[in-house]
């Protein structure tokens, strides 16, 4: 191959969008579930937690799966941050079953639930059979997602994230295999969310689609897609997440403050899908790579988490990602008219520090209850998720990660660059 093929490779529109068959969104479109169920078979099991089996639309869906003439299994014991011997408890339960559909009914954890429940009843084996990129071996039984956070983006996304209580840490599976059939996105589902679920979730959705739109670029090669779930930055992600960006800048102070406020809950529900199609192909970086140890050492939320990091990262990130902070000032309604680049991305370094300074993130890892002693390991641990930590824009070894964790802790808000 010339050079001038390999800069025509690089310069040209690259892009990736790996999605779910249907996608419905919008209010009551809860009604819609049972019919798309019944193309896949007359048998279903839906993955759900204790607190939404025993709700009226959980109940409301049973009896229109059997008003269809399905047969109708609920598995109502779905944990949070799913450890996977909940999994295999379900698994063994089901041995004698023949399930054609699998309805994941919740957050991302039922929702994960339902893909890896697939995985099994397809392939057998247990869920530490498919850690890491494309180690499942072919199609699994259908899935439909329905997410009752506007958060995670799981409804859309190649990937599973379970807990493994003999590695102590959160392990992903992804494939594009395990991308749901269907997605309902019915934003009525989340009016129930109290402001602390909405704060959290809404702060994941938004570091998914930051973390997206600024990825690394990769040179697209024809094997990047075959051998990468997550290929980097790309051209139909973007869109996609500087959309997703907009609407959180547009409603999710809106729905921390008026749960109820059934516009914002509908641009938030659109905003965690898009960033779920958004790390699904472009995938995520370091304050994810981050939160995973900072999560399993303090028992707090991935939302906050990940929130809580993103400012320390973009700041670290500043000198790759200039273009991109401008065009996210842009999408959070920062005027940058007439800024050099280097203003203009400053604008939106500050615009995401708004977002999650308004919906009251913590702003440092001391008040997760971190300790000084603890830095050194979590900046350890964090190199272990290297597909995210190849995925940041800047490379990442063991001391830059410790100097983002550092200035996470103390709240260190100087620019790198
Ligand atoms: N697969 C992916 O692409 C992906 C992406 C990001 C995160 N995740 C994973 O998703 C999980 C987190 O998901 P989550 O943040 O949606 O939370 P969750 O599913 O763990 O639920 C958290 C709590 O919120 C409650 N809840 C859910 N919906 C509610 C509602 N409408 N009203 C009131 N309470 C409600 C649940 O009952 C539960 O107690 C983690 O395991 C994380 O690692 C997956």
């Amino acid at each position: 191959m010339s050079c001038s093929h390999i800069s025509e490779l690089e310069q040209a529109p690259f892009g990736v969008l790996r999605l779910p068959r249907t996608i419905v969104v919008g209010v009551e479109q809860r009604l819609a579930i049972s019919q798309l169920a019944s193309e896949f078979g007359r048998s279903v099991l839906i993955c759900t937690d204790r607190r939404l089996a025993a709700s009226q639309e959980l109940h409301a869906l049973v009896r229109d799966l059997g008003n269809m003439q399905m047969d109708v299994e609920v598995f109502g014991e779905t944990e949070a941050e799913l450890p996977t011997p909940g999994i295999t408890a379900c698994v063994e339960g089901l041995r004698s079953r023949q399930i054609d559909v699998v309805i994941g009914f919740g957050g991302g954890s039922c929702m994960d639930m339902a893909k890896v429940v697939s995985i099994l009843l397809t392939h057998g084996g247990h869920p530490r059979d498919y850690y890491g990129e494309f180690a499942v071996p072919g199609p699994v039984k259908p899935v439909i997602a329905v997410p009752t956070t506007a958060g995670t983006g799981s409804e859309a996304t190649a990937i599973a994230v379970v807990s493994d209580p003999d590695l102590g840490m959160k392990m992903g599976i992804s494939s594009p295999h395990i991308i749901p059939q269907a997605a309902v996105c019915d934003p009525s589902l989340t009016y129930t969310c109290p402001p602390s679920l909405t704060a959290a979730t809404g702060a994941d959705a938004f570091v998914h689609l930051v973390e997206s739109l600024t990825a690394i670029p990769r040179v697209p090669s024809p094997t990047l897609v075959h051998e990468r779930v997550f290929v980097g930055r790309n051209a139909l992600a973007n869109s996609i997440a500087l959309d997703g960006i907009r609407l959180v800048g547009s409603s999710l102070l809106t729905a921390y403050k008026d749960p109820e406020n059934a516009g914002a809950r509908g641009e938030m529900m659109l905003a965690a899908l898009y960033g779920g199609i958004a790390l699904s192909n472009a995938g995520t970086a370091a304050a994810h790579a981050i939160q995973y140890p900072v999560g399993a050492l303090t028992h707090t939320a991935h939302g906050v988490g990940v929130g809580l990091l993103l400012p320390y990262v973009v700041r670290f990130n500043f000198a790759a990602i200039q273009p991109q902070l401008a065009q996210i000032a842009e999408a959070l309604g920062e005027n940058i008219h007439g800024l050099d680049p280097r203003e203009a991305a400053l604008a939106g370094v500050r615009a995401i520090d708004g977002i999650l300074h308004g919906i009251e993130i913590p702003s440092t890892l001391a008040e997760l209850g971190v300790a000084e002693g603890d830095l050194a390991r979590i900046a350890e641990l964090s190199m272990n998720s290297k597909r995210l930590i190849d995925n940041n824009p800047v490379q990442l070894d063991l001391n830059a990660i410790k100097s983002i964790v550092r200035a996470a802790f103390v709240g260190d808000h100087s620019i790198n660059g």
